[in-house]
């Protein structure tokens, strides 16, 4: 964490504000890549749902990867920064089936998770090359919200369907040539990975033209020192094992593809605040600062835990202070945290905020969207504007106007 840096970022472009390092992104890649090293077959794909800015996203095109697009408004922005369209795999869930016809249309390939859509598919396109996503029935993930491969999950094609798709795929309805998990994100536990890479597997046997196994997302990083991680040595293990069964029991090599969003973005993501009041309470010292969670969720959405550095005074005796935004409702971000002295117009630094941070932010209050920069080859640049007043009316219309 280059503290200068992100000081000069906050002097140059105010707050709160965004900051990302780009070449967070290349290390975090080169982990990957170390890790999977025993892996000869694979693709990565940038799950855009993370961090999907333009420039960002020409920046993880350029370093060779795909893409993972939600919807279709992602699917053409992959394609409006340059991505292959035969290395973006659309995973919708449960869009109406006018998406799918246009994602179609744009070439990019499609992963259906209902057999209601794979019936609509395959009278579209009779027997057309498509990607299934399978339903693990595994419990996994950091919460409540972000755990969707368990079977009161809505995603996904659980045992009760798999048969009639099988059948689907043997009557050349559909060709079924990917199979797809998502399990969840902030997977703690190795085993619970190792249940959703053993199912789809096993699941793969059933299909005669299977070529690419997608496992998804979901590696858990660490959000502060000590914290736990997915072991991605033991997590290449499990699959390069099962890689090897499937080479040998069907004589053919099998392509895998990963979809990390979190891992490849969260850490090299700042998000910078200003400290408006320290608010002495009966309980509590609030730290206000010039930001909620209309800018930053996660830790009202998901009680997730960042790391909060004082930019503006590092080293000094800690204390501990409930970080507060100015939202007209509870608004977070720390309960009791430990944080070295807080004075009024300090910068606070929340540190793993590249993932899930900008991509979740509303103008809630009427707040303005804050402005986005990142550092590249020791530069800082601008990559979004922050918005202006006039922004919060873009597309309204005053039927009262004279
Ligand atoms: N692939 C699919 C189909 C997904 O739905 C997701 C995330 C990913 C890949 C990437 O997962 P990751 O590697 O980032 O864990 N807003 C939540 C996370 C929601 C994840 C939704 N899907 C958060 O801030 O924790």
């Amino acid at each position: 964490m280059n503290i200068e840096k992100l000081k000069k970022a906050s002097e140059n472009f105010g707050t709160p504000l965004y900051v990302y390092d780009l070449s967070i992104i290349d290390s975090q890649l080169k982990k990957l890549k170390e890790a999977f090293k025993k892996l000869d077959n694979y693709q990565i794909h940038f799950a855009a749902k993370a961090l999907s800015n333009i420039s960002i996203l020409k920046y993880i095109n350029n370093l060779g990867l795909g893409l993972d697009a939600v919807s279709i408004e992602e699917v053409r922005t992959g394609i409006k920064c340059g991505y292959d369209v035969k290395k973006i795999l659309f995973t919708p869930n449960g869009v109406n089936f006018s998406e799918i016809k246009e994602a179609v249309a744009l070439g990019v390939k499609i992963n259906l998770d209902s057999l209601e859509s794979l019936i609509d598919f395959s009278k579209a396109y009779p027997n057309q090359t498509v990607s299934v996503r399978i339903n693990p029935g595994v419990m996994a993930g950091g919460n409540e919200n972000i755990s969707v491969g368990h079977l009161d999950s809505k995603f996904g094609i659980t045992e009760e369907s798999l048969d009639e798709i099988v059948k689907m795929d043997k009557e050349k309805k559909i060709k079924v040539t990917t199979l797809h998990i998502h399990t969840g994100s902030d997977i703690i536990e190795n085993n619970h990975f190792e249940l959703g890479i053993r199912k789809i597997f096993s699941v793969a046997h059933k299909f005669q033209n299977i070529e690419t196994i997608d496992l998804g997302g979901g590696i858990k990083i660490p959000y502060f020192l000590g914290d736990t991680e997915t072991d991605l040595n033991k997590y290449a293990e499990v699959i390069y094992e099962e890689v090897e069964k499937f080479k040998l029991k069907k004589g053919k090599d099998i392509k895998l593809i990963f979809e990390p969003g979190k891992f490849l973005v969260s850490d090299s993501g700042y998000f910078i605040t200003k400290v408006n009041y320290v608010k002495k309470s009966t309980k509590n010292t609030f730290v206000q600062v010039n930001s909620g969670f209309n800018h930053f969720v996660r830790p009202t959405l998901y009680k997730s835990y960042h790391e909060i550095v004082n930019l503006s005074n590092p080293n000094d005796k800690k204390f501990d202070y409930s970080v507060v935004g100015y939202i007209c409702e509870k608004d977070t971000f720390a309960e009791n945290r430990e944080i070295s002295k807080v004075s009024k117009g300090d910068l606070l630094c929340f540190k793993n905020s590249g993932a899930y941070g900008f991509t979740m932010t509303s103008n809630y209050n009427s707040r303005l969207k804050p402005t986005e920069v990142c550092i590249h080859k020791n530069e800082i640049k601008m990559i979004r504007e922050g918005e202006k007043f006039d922004d919060l009316f873009r597309g309204q219309i005053d039927i009262f106007s004279e």
